[in-house]
Order: structure tokens, then sequence, then C-alpha cells
């Protein structure tokens, strides 16, 4: 009897997984419902699209941009129902995001509501083409006719905010590998790029009304005021300079870039503490010239923190968020908060000062007072706040719409949520892609939190350990950090940021009941590995 049990079991294993292989879904993230069906369409020089929507058109570009460069023609604009033709068609009972995309021998009809759910419609039907048409560069021999399996989709995500944080303080990065990097996530559907733009060693971002942060802020190395090394070691060899920052017209660009990708960009300015970048720039404005505090951050660096008890303090910052506001349209600024080093603002007369007036008993009403005073400059430019966990552990008297960011383990995003605050789960152990996939001397990463392999990344939930619907939904996305100390170069980001992203994103997406690693498996190490290959992404390829 056991023989025939564990025979027909291995039966079962070997027709699930020939049926997985055999399958024509290859999307990441996986849809909500795919639906095979038998037959396929053939996209030509003679295909047409028709569109009754024009948040339909960036969606159509998008597509056509790709279609130029691989197949050396573009759809032209036919009507709608004719055969060979991709229609585009409103549809006002979808919801935000949500589209259907069906495809048959003659035609693909493709339904949303929304320029993001045409935009996802029309990258799950670009991920089932063959991975070529991801190629950024023009084909030397392009392709004339392009098959996709016939299929039905309706599909949703799981989450609002689906994002991805990439770390430019650490390490500089290209305004040309940001665009890539935002790309990609929105090949993905994540829609909410986190830009990490200032820290201890470097800021990034050029504030107009003061050039210092960035003329002595962006530099470290020999001859600048940012001469230490860093721990851990930073992009080459010590003695190298290391430089950069965006511009307000490439941030715009940026911006617009992500735009037309439905990605939201919220930019980080990480106050108070990892400022050493700034308070080195104006330590007359952001450090009590009388404070005897001395202190070092976890990181190893030595007073790094702005002075929370001085008027020229706030002047300063909200003349920051003011020039942020002009530069960054999403609602929301995320302001930092995490790691204020224990001992900082301790002898600081002007912290005393303030902790007199507004009868604040410790440094931690000191960092509450802080924020709430954040909180208020925000309110004034129209803007809401996200920040670390930090910020709201103890009794912040914050906006109800605040979000904050849980990273140190997934049960303080759950108290966080079950205090109904809004929270964004990233929790180290699954999410940080800085840290090694598998612990060993030659893989690069950082230890602290992993080794996360993608398999691990794969397998967080965010609403595991919670069963009250109504905490549920105080879960407003999931987020990945990639954290640049270790990674000095774009191919070492691209290996650390890949495959795991493709677990971010449909841990994000996807309904929890219709992930499986096999499956899973499967279309990452599959075509969602040819389509990196084919954009010459680094990645690390063991299925591990
Ligand atoms: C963090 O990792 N310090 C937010």
């Amino acid at each position: 009897m056991k023989v025939f049990a564990v025979i027909f079991f291995a039966l079962l294993v070997c027709l699930v997984s020939l049926n997985a292989e055999g399958s024509t879904n290859v999307i990441i993230p996986k849809p909500r419902l795919f639906i095979p069906l038998d037959s396929h369409f053939l996209l030509n020089d003679q295909t047409h699209y028709y569109s009754d929507a024009p948040l339909a058109l960036n969606a159509v570009n998008y597509l056509q941009e790709h279609l130029l460069l691989q197949a050396g023609y573009k759809l032209k604009t036919g009507q709608s129902g004719v055969p060979n033709t991709i229609d585009y068609l409103r549809d006002p009972d979808l919801k935000q995001e949500a589209y259907t995309l069906d495809v048959t021998a003659d035609k693909i009809v493709i339904r949303a509501n929304s320029q993001a759910g045409f935009f996802y419609a029309t990258v799950s039907l670009m991920q089932l083409m063959d991975p070529v048409i991801w190629s950024l560069h023009k084909s030397d021999v392009p392709r004339k006719s392009w098959m996709m399996p016939s299929c039905s989709i309706e599909d949703a995500p799981r989450f609002q905010w689906r994002g991805m944080m990439l770390d430019t303080a650490r390490n500089f990065f290209s305004v040309a590998y940001v665009k890539k990097f935002i790309d990609r996530m929105a090949q993905h559907k994540l829609n909410l790029f986190h830009w990490h733009l200032t820290d201890d060693e470097g800021w990034r971002i050029e504030i107009k009304k003061y050039p210092l942060l960035t003329q002595i802020g962006a530099k470290r190395g020999p001859g600048t005021a940012l001469p230490f090394s860093f721990y851990p070691a930073m992009r080459g060899p010590k003695d190298k300079l290391e430089e950069g920052y965006y511009t307000q017209d490439e941030i715009r660009e940026i911006v617009a870039y992500a735009a037309k990708r439905s990605v939201n960009v919220l930019p980080e300015i990480d106050i108070p503490a990892h400022a050493k970048a700034a308070v080195t720039a104006y330590p007359e404005l952001l450090q009590d010239p009388n404070d005897k505090s001395r202190y070092t951050s976890i990181q190893k660096v030595s007073n790094n923190t702005i002075d929370a008890g001085l008027e020229s303090t706030y002047v300063f910052l909200e003349n920051i968020v003011k020039e942020v506001t002009t530069l960054f349209p999403f609602e929301y600024i995320h302001l930092g908060g995490d790691e204020i080093p224990k001992g900082a603002w301790s002898k600081s007369p002007a912290v005393e000062k303030l902790m007199q007036t507004e009868q604040l008993k410790n440094i931690q009403e000191v960092q509450d007072y802080f924020f709430t005073e954040m909180d208020r400059i925000l309110a004034r430019h129209d803007r809401k706040m996200v920040a670390w966990q930090e910020v709201r552990e103890h009794n912040t008297a914050l906006r109800d719409d605040t979000i904050i960011i849980a990273w140190r383990g997934n049960g303080a995003g759950v108290k966080a949520a079950k205090k109904q605050q809004k929270v964004i789960m990233a929790p180290a152990q699954y999410l940080y892609f800085d840290q090694q996939y598998v612990k060993s001397s030659g893989e690069p990463g950082h230890t602290w939190a992993g080794p996360t392999d993608t398999q691990d990344a794969y397998s967080y939930d965010p609403t595991a350990q919670i069963s009250d619907e109504d905490v549920k939904g105080s879960i407003q996305g999931v987020h990945g950090c990639l954290w640049s100390e270790r990674a000095p170069t774009e191919a070492i980001a691209d290996y650390l940021a890949w495959p795991r992203i493709f677990s971010l994103s449909e841990i994000a997406w996807s309904p929890q009941k219709e992930r499986n690693w096999d499956d899973f498996k499967r279309r990452a190490f599959g075509k969602g590995m040819q389509r990196l290959e084919s954009q010459t992404i680094s990645h690390r390829d063991t299925s591990k």
C-alpha cells in the first residue's frame, strides 16, 4: 500500500511539474488570473492599434519604442475589432491599476481604467513576446514577426505601494543607471522608487539655496572635507575621490521618465542623523557650536546629527523641503529618522534650552518634537511624511496619513499595523537586497541581516502574522532596499538586486494564495532571466 502511495505521489509531482513546464504563463509578477488558450497571435508590420483612451497612449508609446528598436517598425493606427489589431479600450468598471488582456489568434484586446492599468497590460503583453523585445540596443537583424501565446488575463495588484529603494548616497549612481533601475522596476509592476539621496557619505541633490551641500557634501576622499574612510569599505581604494550629485534638471528628467512608467518617486532626505555630509557643509546652521556631545553612529561615523535645538535647523530644513516640493510632485517626502546615535544632543546647550521651553523630559521627547515640527513644515508645503519606523515607535504626534517603513524585522511592521499606523513592510531579513545571497567570502553584500537568497525573499508574506482584516488594511505595501555600502559598481548593484526583485514584485503584486516557489522558479529562472540578459543586466543566476 505504502509503495503504491509513493508511486502515486511521484507520478502526481511529475504531472504537476510537466504542466508547469508546459505553461505559457511566463509573466512576473504572476497575474491574478491567467487562462492559457490554444492558439497564438502573430504581431507583424501589418498589425495596427486602436485606442479610445488618451490614458493608453503612454503605454502604446512604450511598446512602439521597443518595437522600433527590435522589429524596425511601429504599429499604425487602425479601427477597433478588425483582425490583426491591438485594441486599447477604457473600461470604467476596472479599478486603478487593474487591467484585462485577451490574446486570441486574430486580435489582442486590452482593457484598463488608468494610465497604470494600460501600462501594466502592455508590459504583461511584452513579457509574452521573445525576451529580445526588452533589449535597449537597436537590432542589426530586426525580427519581423512576434508570436504571443493566446491567453486571457485578469489582473490587479495586491498592495497599493510596491517599492524599491536605491541608495545613491553611499555610492553615486549615474542618471542613466537610475533611469534603467526605474525602467526595470516598472517592467515588474513596482510603482514607488524610493530615492535615498542623502546620508553621511554624500549629499546628492542640488539645493540652489545651499550650494555647499553639493560643493562640499557630494565629494569624499583625499583633499575634500569628507576625507575619512567610511566603514565599511566604499567604492574603490580609500584614497580615491568619490563624487557626484543630481542637478535639479536631471531630477526633473528622472521624475518625468518615472511618471511615464507609472512610477512615483519618493525622495528621501535622511535627517536628523545620517547627516554628516550636510553638517560638514553647513556646521554653523546645523550644529550647536557649544555642543560637547561626542558620539558615533552604528556605522562608526562621528557627530553626524543635525541639532534639534537650533532655530536655524528648522529654517534650513524648511527651505530644503520647499525646493524638494518643486522637484518631486509625489504627495509624500521621506525624512529618514533612522538610527539617531546614542549620545547625540546630550550635551547641546541649544537642545537643553529647547527641553526647558518645550518641557521635554528626555532625548526621546526631543526626537518626537523634531519630527512633529517637521510634520508641520511638510503640512505647510502640502506634503505628507514617510519615515523609518523609529519615528513612530513612541508617542510622536504626527498626522494619521504618515507612513512608516518597518525595516527591523516583520514584527516591527506587525506592531505598527496593530496600532493602526500606516506601514510599508521592508523587513531586512527578507527584503534588504544589499545582504549576501549566501554566506560566503566570495559573495558581495552585507552579512548583518542575511544571508537572504531568492527563495528566502520569495517566502515573505507581509500579512502572514495578522488575522484581523482591519489591521491588514494598515499595510500599505512592501519595499525592497538596495543600500550601497557594499555595492560599489552598477554591476554589483544589479547582481544584488536581481533576481531578488522578481521575488519582491510577486510579493507586492500577486495574491498570496496564487504564489508558489516552483512555479515562480520556472518563470524567474527561465524567461525572467532571459529578459534580464537581453537588457545586459548582471544578475545572480543560480536558482537558490
Ligand atoms: C536603515 O536600514 N537604517 C533604515
